[in-house]
């Protein structure tokens, strides 16, 4: 297949119009900028970047914002996007839960909280209507940093809520109650959605107020986009009126590559208002961490992926939760 077939969006012609940058590097000598090696350059800007996170105050929301990182395609960057901007925004003095909504119970395993079989979970949750405090626990990575962990029952739970009542409701109902009686309340919900369309993931829609997309710089990223949005939509429409596309962030990326240019300007030119400003790099820090049970906050601080998501989740916290006309 063409890539000019598999994207939505790409125009084929566009191919040769992005110029190629590497922070630092001079692409076509190879040779330093302005004095000093291209490394030199490169240290330079990550120590610029994290002073000017260090002074960074961000603002705390009035009420809890709960986000929902959804996208029905695997491996797109979903958990570690939810682990690391749980991770960074908690560093900043933010309380925040992690709902761990996927089978797998790769966010549980990030955050290094117990997911064992036989641990109370998220499972426990929906399908047994056990209260949400019962099953918390509290990351060993920051003191405000919360998960509900998800076992591998979680997997049976697709075919049982179709026989329960109010199947599409359960983990809103169940959060609800929660938030309401907590003294110390969230300030951020992040739901780690599974990668389908399933009744896991319209339950974390329906819990939502605000849906965060990830999406990956690569061949297929835009490929089921329009499925995902369609199905907001409708969740929108017939199931949380208060439910709003908020975020949309760029994983994975890779400057040296068009592809990962185009996609991240053709994102951009679709949805001007919802993509942050920052994007994620491709980075193997941010790969390695989740095997120590981190965050790459916690496992290398001044990476560039840990910089990354920490000047992403300044972003969402200037941003704010959008404007729904929600007054509760
Ligand atoms: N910025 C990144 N750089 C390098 N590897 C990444 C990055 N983001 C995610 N990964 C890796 O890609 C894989 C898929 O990411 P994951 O967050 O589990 O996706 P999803 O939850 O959407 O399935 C994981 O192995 C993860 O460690
Ligand atoms: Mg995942």
């Amino acid at each position: 297949m063409l890539p000019g077939q598999i994207l939505l969006f790409i125009d084929p012609q566009k191919t040769q119009r992005f110029h190629v940058k590497h922070p630092g590097v001079d692409q076509h000598s190879g040779t330093a900028l302005d004095g000093g090696t291209p490394l030199a350059r490169e240290i330079a800007e990550l120590t610029r970047r994290r002073q000017a996170i260090a002074a960074d105050q961000l603002p705390k929301p009035d009420k809890t914002r709960v986000l929902t990182i959804s996208n029905q395609k695997g491996g797109v960057g979903k958990t570690t996007t939810a682990v690391n901007l749980a991770a960074a925004l908690a560093r900043q003095g933010a309380k925040v839960l992690v709902i761990d909504l996927d089978p797998q119970g790769n966010a549980s395993t990030a955050l290094g909280v117990e997911h064992r079989a036989e641990t109370a979970s998220v499972y426990d949750v929906i399908v047994s209507d056990v209260p949400l405090a019962d099953v918390v626990q509290k990351s060993p990575e920051f003191g405000s940093l919360f998960c509900v962990p998800a076992t591998i029952h979680l997997a049976g739970a697709e075919i049982e809520l179709v026989s329960l009542v109010a199947r599409e409701q359960r983990l809103r109902r169940a959060l609800d109650l929660y938030l309401a009686e907590m003294d110390e309340p969230y300030h951020y919900v992040f739901i780690d959605c599974p990668p389908s369309l399933g009744l896991l993931t319209i339950n974390a829609f329906v819990a939502a107020r605000e849906v965060l997309i990830p999406i990956q710089c690569e061949y297929y990223a835009l490929e089921g986009l329009s499925q995902l949005l369609k199905s907001i939509e409708l969740i929108e429409k017939h199931l949380n009126p208060d439910l709003t596309v908020s975020t949309i962030l760029l994983t994975m990326y890779d400057s040296r590559t068009n592809l990962a240019n185009q996609v991240a300007q053709d994102v951009r030119d679709h949805f001007p208002d919802q993509v942050l400003e920052t994007l994620i790099p491709r980075s193997v820090r941010v790969s390695e961490a989740p095997s120590y049970g981190q965050s790459v906050i916690s496992y290398d601080l001044n990476s560039a992926g840990s910089l990354s998501y920490l000047e992403a989740a300044a972003e969402i916290a200037r941003r704010g939760a959008p404007q729904t006309g929600d007054t509760q």
